[in-house]
């Protein structure tokens, strides 16, 4: 079950080595990835090393995604039924790669329809959708709004080679940066992912930062999402997980200012009131009570 996503670990689906390891770890969602980090000639290996970690797994308290092909390779559609048929209810959500358009997604989930009533699983595999495209973003809020749709998740790379615009390395957003553009040129696709995903009450998941023995550079481009509004970020490798988990909690001073923000809220009966000389009103009330929520 996924109770929150500060940290996704992706795991290539063709390695069984790190398929085992993947459990040993504290990332928050464990993704089981038969796309990109897969070679072509593995692709059949990896669904099928996959499936077997799925039924092997006991004794994870995280989540367990599992991120497909996109639809418009010949591989999609037999991931999907091959993964979920054989292991339904160790699978929290599929992750789709390269979301062009809502269609993607009602195609995935039409698919999963069926194998659900064949399988009679309870409850329903969820869809997490990978923004990575110019039409992507264009055609966002209806992707949002599609059937089982979790989360939105920022494929930097993909996106970026979209638009035309050049990474300063396979590194996402955060490294070398500042020589390139005045400012955060991720900025618009991000906003524009988080509020969308808000507007429809879903997760943000930001993109992995992919030089990951930088652990200053990945705190750097975590904060960014994290102030963004990002619910999370992708680890890629097991290095990184501990440092998103971190950035994505409160630290006990947030914690215990948010607690005195209610506590001084109540005291005022719920109108303005001041700490440390500051002004809290109701929108800071609720900020607060995220916060705890969260925890
Ligand atoms: N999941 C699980 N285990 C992993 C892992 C991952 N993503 N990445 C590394 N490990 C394991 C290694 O197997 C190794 O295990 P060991 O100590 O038992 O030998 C240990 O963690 C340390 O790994 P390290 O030697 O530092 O790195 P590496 O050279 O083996 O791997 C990468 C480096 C980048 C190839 C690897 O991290 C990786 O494949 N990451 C995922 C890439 C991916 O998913 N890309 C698509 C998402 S955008
Ligand atoms: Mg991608």
């Amino acid at each position: 079950m996924i109770r929150r996503q500060r940290s996704t670990l992706s795991v290539p689906g063709h390695s069984e080595k790190m398929l085992k390891k993947a459990f040993e770890l504290a990332a928050d969602v464990v993704m089981l990835d038969m796309e990109d980090s897969v070679p072509l000639e593995a692709k059949s290996a990896a669904r099928e090393l996959v499936t077997a970690a799925l039924k092997n797994v006991e004794n994870w308290n995280g989540g367990i995604s599992v991120r497909v092909n996109s639809v418009d390779t010949p591989y999609c559609f037999r991931d999907v039924i091959e993964v979920a048929q054989a292991a339904p209810a160790k699978i929290d959500s599929i992750v789709l790669p390269k979301v062009d358009s809502a269609g993607d997604v009602h195609f995935l989930s039409r698919l999963l329809d069926g194998i659900e009533a064949e399988t009679g699983t309870q409850t329903p595999i969820a869809i997490d959708a990978s923004i990575e495209s110019a039409i992507g973003i264009e055609n966002i809020a209806e992707i949002a709004s599609a059937p089982r749709v979790r989360s939105l998740i920022f494929g930097i790379a993909d996106y970026s080679a979209s638009i035309g615009a050049r990474l300063s390395s396979i590194s996402g957003h955060g490294e070398n940066e500042e020589e390139m553009y005045p400012g955060h040129r991720w900025n618009f696709a991000m906003s524009k992912i988080v509020q969308t995903a808000k507007a429809h009450n879903l997760l943000a998941i930001d993109a992995p930062y992919g030089s990951f023995r930088d652990l200053q550079g990945l705190v750097k481009s975590a904060k960014i999402a994290s102030a963004l509004g990002f619910d999370g970020k992708w680890a890629i490798h097991p290095g990184q997980i501990e440092t998103i988990n971190g950035v994505f909690s409160p630290s006990q001073e947030e914690i215990d200012r948010a607690n005195r923000v209610l506590a001084a809220s109540k005291a005022a009966l719920g109108g303005a009131a001041a700490i440390d000389g500051r002004m809290i009103d109701k929108a800071t009330v609720r900020l607060a009570q995220k916060l705890i929520d969260s925890i």
